[in-house]
């Protein structure tokens, strides 16, 4: 197996509009997170991944991009950039930008100009549509809505995935694909060393997703989805084989695109020569959604089913490239809420579920309060919502007379806004994120979740996450918990859940008791073996509830 330097980093994503604001208009920038560096350098982070910072409308939250060689006002400008990547680099991290290129924001100057003038070179930077006045056809974006936008008052649509505010990039056209690569080593050179690669599985479009007739319908309401038509599409990996010759190869970049990638393909994604660095598998943490009608809602899920899903992810990536773990971002809820009952959240269930995917093959990412135990918001009312998705979805039910209370209620436990609640430092004013009202309500819960009494405490959350990550960087274990081969273990128990990583030195198991009774293990845990462990006592051959340990063998 290839060394590369992205194969042991850490990674620590950071949302700036909610992780420190420091000139008091409630919204985080880059000089908050200037000055929090060395907190993610005291957890152990060794690469931070930004969500996009550049000029931008905010309607997506930066992922409606107007201008992509400025950094937004908001967020403070290209100078403050440059030093953070610099302060960054004096301590050891690296950083990574969000690429959002499937689409840009309806503000950004080519748009605006492919509006005023049909004849511009920038008309066929966007998929435009001239019809006798209906939509081209009936396909449906991820929000609940058509995915045609009328130009004003005329008989030109344009397509667009997600909102109607940010309009789909064209990228059968090469000179929109020139653009983009030169954009992108403009960031290179300023010392970005990789890049998220926002929704890039959407990039190339069926030939019945833009023809100018009726796609079959899905759904009761007579539109066509467009997970079929929009991704993965035959011809994608041209124009990002592309990507890879032009920037990410030459400058050894990381890159971590989010795509679903099926199995057959995954060489070609993540091999020896593949696209990416690795992409984000979305088996696990989307297991408690599905779809229905065209949105989204919650599905039970089992114990036995996350097991599986997270060994076949593993087994199929571990065959063909590499992984990148993670339970929680910017779109998910925070973890410890999808994945424990109320009753049962604490300590124990917070760092159990935390060993059981750090440890996985692959480049660990944590989202920013994560690694304090962050706790979902308690949505009241459709007033308390910012993500526009969610407010555009609430709209349309009330709108159209349904059951707009159901859709409240999945937000609740899936809104993308639970995990955008500003970081909590410490109990002061707003948790410490800013001494004026937040964009977001601070959760209610930070006067005793904060990352200042954590790191006081050695009994925490915060000093768990420290320690798993210690161990994948110590010289003794770092090694295998990297470079190891992954292999499931078979149990009985449904809650018991363990997976060996093995090298030629080294055999380290891992086990996660993920439910509230005292299981069996089938072996007995020497107690001189035991790297890591969330409590106290280490029964012999027996896990607590919630109980995780770490156990090495010489081989
Ligand atoms: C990605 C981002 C999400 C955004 C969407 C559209 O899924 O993670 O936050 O809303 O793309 O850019
Ligand atoms: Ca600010």
């Amino acid at each position: 197996m290839k060394e590369k330097w992205w194969k042991n980093a850490i990674v620590y994503q950071i949302y700036p509009k909610s992780f420190q604001d420091t000139n008091g208009d409630g919204i985080g920038d880059l000089r908050g997170i200037i000055n929090r560096l060395d907190y993610i350098k005291n957890l152990g982070a060794d690469t931070i991944w930004l969500c996009p910072i550049n000029v931008s409308p905010m309607m997506d939250n930066g992922y409606d991009i107007a201008d992509y060689y400025n950094v937004d006002p908001d967020f403070g400008t290209n100078e403050d950039l440059e030093e953070l990547v610099e302060a960054a680099k004096k301590r050891g991290i690296k950083v990574l930008m969000d690429l959002v290129v499937n689409h840009c924001s309806s503000e950004h100057a080519w748009f605006k100009e492919a509006v005023r003038d049909p004849k511009s070179k920038y008309a066929s930077y966007f998929i435009i549509e001239e019809t006798d006045g209906k939509e081209p056809n009936n396909m449906r974006c991820y929000a609940a809505a058509s995915a045609w936008e009328r130009i004003g008052d005329s008989n030109r649509f344009y397509f667009h995935s997600f909102s109607r505010e940010q309009p789909d990039l064209n990228w059968e056209n090469p000179e929109l694909r020139k653009e983009i690569i030169e954009m992108m080593k403009f960031w290179q050179k300023k010392g970005i060393a990789g890049f998220r690669i926002d929704a890039i599985g959407n990039i190339k479009k069926s030939k019945e997703a833009l023809e100018q007739k009726p796609i079959p319908t899905d759904s009761s309401d007579g539109m066509a989805s467009m997970e079929k038509h929009v991704l993965m599409q035959n011809g994608i990996e041209e124009y990002l084989r592309e990507l890879k010759e032009e920037v990410f190869d030459k400058y050894d970049m990381m890159t971590v695109a989010e795509v679903d990638v099926p199995e057959e393909k995954m060489e070609r994604f993540i091999g020896k020569d593949g696209l990416f660095s690795m992409v984000f598998d979305f088996s696990y943490t989307d297991i408690d959604i599905e779809k229905r009608n065209g949105k989204e809602w919650k599905r039970d899920w089992s114990i036995k089913e996350l097991k599986e899903k997270i060994f076949k992810s593993q087994n199929a990536i571990q065959k063909y490239g590499w992984g990148s773990p993670y339970l929680e971002n910017h779109d998910q809820p925070r973890s410890i809420d999808k994945y424990v009952s109320k009753e049962e959240i604490g300590y124990e269930s917070k760092t159990a579920l935390g060993a059981l995917y750090f440890f996985l093959r692959g480049t660990p990412f944590i989202y920013q309060g994560q690694e304090i135990g962050m706790e979902n918001y308690p949505f009241k009312d459709a007033d308390e919502l910012r993500d526009p998705f969610a407010v555009e979805r609430y709209e349309q039910s009330v709108k159209n007379g349904e059951n707009a209370e159901a859709d409240m209620e999945y937000f609740r436990a899936r809104g993308r806004d639970n995990s955008r609640t500003p970081m909590q430092w410490d109990d002061g004013a707003y948790a410490g994120f800013s001494d004026t009202e937040p964009w977001i309500p601070v959760n209610p819960n930070y006067k005793t979740m904060n990352a200042k009494s954590q790191m006081e405490e050695t009994h925490s959350v915060y000093h768990f996450y420290q320690k798993m990550i210690c161990l994948r960087k110590s010289p003794e274990y770092g090694k295998t918990l990297t470079y190891g081969d992954f292999e499931g273990i078979e149990t009985e128990k449904d809650a018991l859940i363990g997976y060996k990583r093995a090298d030629e030195k080294y055999e380290i198991s891992v086990w996660v008791n993920f439910g509230n009774e005292t299981v069996d293990l089938p072996e007995k845990l020497e107690q001189n073996s035991i790297l890591l462990n969330n409590r106290t006592e280490a029964p012999e051959s027996k896990l607590l509830p919630y109980q995780t340990i770490l156990a090495v063998k010489e081989k």
